[in-house]
């Protein structure tokens, strides 16, 4: 048997295995998900005992595929970070629509590091710095960097420890869900440093909020993406922290998800 005919017996026996597998798992909900599987699976070699196995634990697909698509680009994840989510598109969108003259960009807790390398993939003029409090992540942000040819700085720093100069825009989109929440089943295969903040979820947000002001340009704006009904909170902490011209801006379903606020 030639190798060609060989290999696609094997992507259709593997097909069926999967199939059989979500069924049993999943039942009919969620067939974009079984979609998108089997066409990462066709497109690269997966060992199906893997796969199987991973999908009778409810592996998301973006672990198991181990890459995702984000705003223009596919993004390489392992369990070390978030998986990027289709409202924070809308926040590289609002930053592309509307700072496209910052030359100087901070994305705090960068994760894959989606936020930054889009920014830098589409803001040619502007230099993106990216941090993260862990190591493992910045070298998954590395290996993403690849795809920019204006390549993001990524440092380790816990928000501003290592970061000791001034920027014409912070964005973040930092933990913010309260350690009392109880997690979607989806959520407990993500790193737990990355989802869950205390104090209702605030603490991380108003700790960014309170310190941003020192490493703002005059005029420079401070945007971050936040939970559900968390808007006033922020807003008072940022009125507190004397920020101006804070906005409120809507996620594709209508609730408020991101702060604007300039020093
Ligand atoms: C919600 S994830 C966002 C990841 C990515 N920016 C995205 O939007 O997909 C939050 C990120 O903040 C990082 N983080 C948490 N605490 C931090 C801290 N004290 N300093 C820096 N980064 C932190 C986590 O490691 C995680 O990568």
């Amino acid at each position: 048997m030639q190798r060609s005919s060989l290999k696609s017996k094997k992507v259709k026996e593997q097909e069926i295995a999967v199939r059989k597998a979500w069924r049993s798992t999943y039942k009919n909900s969620y067939e974009e998900g079984l979609h998108f599987l089997l066409q990462g699976l066709n497109a690269e070699e997966f060992s199906t005992d893997k796969v199987l196995h991973q999908i009778r634990d409810k592996t998301p697909i973006q672990y198991i595929l181990k890459k995702w698509f984000f705003y223009d680009g596919e993004y390489i994840l392992d369990n070390h970070v978030l998986i990027p989510r289709p409202e924070t598109e809308l926040l590289v969108d609002h930053i592309i629509q509307n700072f496209s003259d910052c030359s100087t960009i901070l994305d705090l807790g960068t994760g894959s590091g989606c936020i930054a390398i889009e920014i830098s993939k589409k803001l040619l003029n502007s230099k993106v710095t990216g941090t993260d409090i862990s190591k493992k992540a910045l070298e998954i942000a590395n290996t993403n960097n690849l795809q920019s040819s204006n390549p993001v700085n990524f440092i380790l720093s816990n928000w501003f420890s290592e970061i000791d100069e001034c920027f014409d825009l912070i964005v973040s989109n930092p933990p913010y869900i309260s350690e009392k929440e109880e997690l979607d089943e989806s959520l407990k295969f993500e790193p737990q440093s990355a989802l869950i903040s205390k104090n209702e979820g605030l603490f991380d947000l108003e700790q960014i909020i309170s310190q941003a002001r020192h490493y703002l340009s005059e005029g420079g704006a401070l945007l971050m993406e936040h939970g559900i009904d968390q808007e006033s909170a922020l807003t008072q902490k940022m009125l507190n922290n004397s920020y101006k011209k804070i906005e409120l801006i809507k996620d594709l379903k209508g609730i408020n998800r991101f702060i604007l606020g300039y020093k």
